[in-house]
C-alpha cells in the first residue's frame, strides 16, 4: 500500500473515538499513522489513555491563550513540527477559526453526534427527541469555516424510542460512533495522495 498517512487526533475530554481510531490504525493496511493526540484541557482523560497506548499526547490549554487564533497558531505549529498531513477532531470541542480551517481544509475531519444537517452546534440528542425525530445518530464530516456545515462523508443512524433520554441516546449513538469514524478515515485517506 502507499505510504499511511502521519495523522493526529484532537480531543477534549474522555476519548473514546480516539482510542477507536487507535485500535483502528493497528492494523498495518489501516491508511492512518496516528503519530500525535493533542487536547485543549490538560486534565482529559483521553490525554492519559493515549499516553498509556504508546502515542505522543500532549495538552495545548486555550485558557493559555488570549485569542482564539493565539491558540491555534501553537496548535498549528504542535501539528507542523509532528509533520502532520491528516487531522481528526473527535470530540474536540473548541470552535475553529478560518484562519486554522484555511490552513488545514481538505486535511481536516471531524465527527459530530447528530444527523448532519440537522442539529449542528451543542444539546443535539435532547434536541432531536424533543423534535420527536424517530432517529438520532452521527456524522464524520469535513471542516469548513460554518460550524458543523462542512461536506459529509459518512453517518451511522439508531433508532429513537418513545422512553429515549439524552443520555440513552448519547450512549447508543457513541457506540455506532466509534465503529463510524475509523471507516470514515479509512474511505477519505484510502487513495488519498
Ligand atoms: C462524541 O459523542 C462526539 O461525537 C462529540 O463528543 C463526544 C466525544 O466523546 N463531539 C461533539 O460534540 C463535537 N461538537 P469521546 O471524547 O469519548 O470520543
Amino acid at each position: 500500500m502507499t505510504r499511511r498517512v502521519r495523522t493526529a487526533v484532537l480531543i477534549s475530554g474522555r476519548g473514546s473515538n480516539m482510542m477507536a481510531l487507535l485500535a483502528a490504525a493497528r492494523a498495518d493496511d489501516y491508511p492512518a499513522d496516528i503519530q500525535l493526540v493533542i487536547s485543549n484541557r490538560p486534565e482529559a482523560d483521553g490525554l492519559r489513555k493515549a499516553d498509556a497506548a504508546g502515542v505522543t499526547a500532549i495538552a495545548i490549554d486555550h485558557k493559555d491563550f488570549d485569542t482564539r487564533e493565539a491558540f491555534e497558531r501553537e496548535l498549528d505549529a504542535a501539528l507542523r513540527a509532528h509533520k502532520i498531513d491528516f487531522v481528526a477532531c473527535a470530540g474536540f470541542m473548541r470552535v475553529l477559526t478560518e484562519w486554522f480551517v484555511s490552513r488545514w481544509e481538505g486535511r481536516l475531519i471531524n465527527i459530530h453526534p447528530s444527523l448532519l444537517p440537522k442539529y449542528k452546534g451543542l444539546h443535539t440528542h435532547k434536541r432531536a427527541i424533543e423534535a420527536g425525530d424517530a432517529e438520532g445518530g452521527a456524522s464524520v464530516h469535513w471542516v469548513a469555516t460554518e460550524v458543523d456545515g462542512g461536506d459529509i462523508i459518512d453517518h451511522e443512524a439508531v433508532q429513537i424510542e418513545a422512553d429515549e433520554t439524552p443520555e440513552s441516546l448519547a450512549n447508543k449513538v457513541l457506540k455506532r460512533e466509534l465503529v463510524l469514524y475509523p471507516r470514515a478515515l479509512n474511505k477519505v485517506l484510502m487513495g488519498w495522495h
